[in-house]
């Protein structure tokens, strides 16, 4: 799996919220190169629960530019953000009981998983915020 190429056509045009981004990719490509490698299971669930940590607080941090900035899209936005945090702790569970490696197929679920919802919601969230804020 190729890593993740951080570039223009991910940034929402909102500073701070790129900058999140950026560290969720980076964070991804760690546990990419980290499956690649053989690293232990113990490594990896660490990899990946500082990613599904890491998303949780990039969320409430999103989340509460919404609230502070009045984005009429919120209740969808954060519903969208729910389901994404309960896919992500269902692969970890997955991960952690049963077979205790990260297959190829679980690498592209959070490639997908992380870049789609920056691409489509975030996308529309960066529009409003880079007019208002
Ligand atoms: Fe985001
Ligand atoms: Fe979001």
């Amino acid at each position: 799996m190729k890593d993740i190429v951080w570039g223009q056509i991910l940034s929402i045009e909102v500073d701070e919220i790129d900058d999140d981004h950026r560290k969720l990719v980076n964070i991804f490509n760690i546990l990419n190169h980290a499956v690649m490698e053989g690293e232990s299971p113990d490594y990896l669930a660490a990899v990946l629960a500082e990613l599904v940590n890491c998303t949780v607080w990039h969320f409430s941090h999103e989340e509460r530019l919404m609230l502070k900035y009045g984005y009429e899209g919120i209740e969808e936005h954060k519903a969208v953000h729910l389901e994404l945090v309960k896919g992500a702790k269902e692969l970890q569970e997955k991960i952690l009981q049963a077979d205790k490696t990260i297959a190829d197929e679980d690498i592209e679920y959070l490639e997908r998983w992380l870049t789609e919802h920056i691409l489509t919601d975030d996308m529309r969230l960066g529009a409003y915020l880079s007019q208002v804020m």
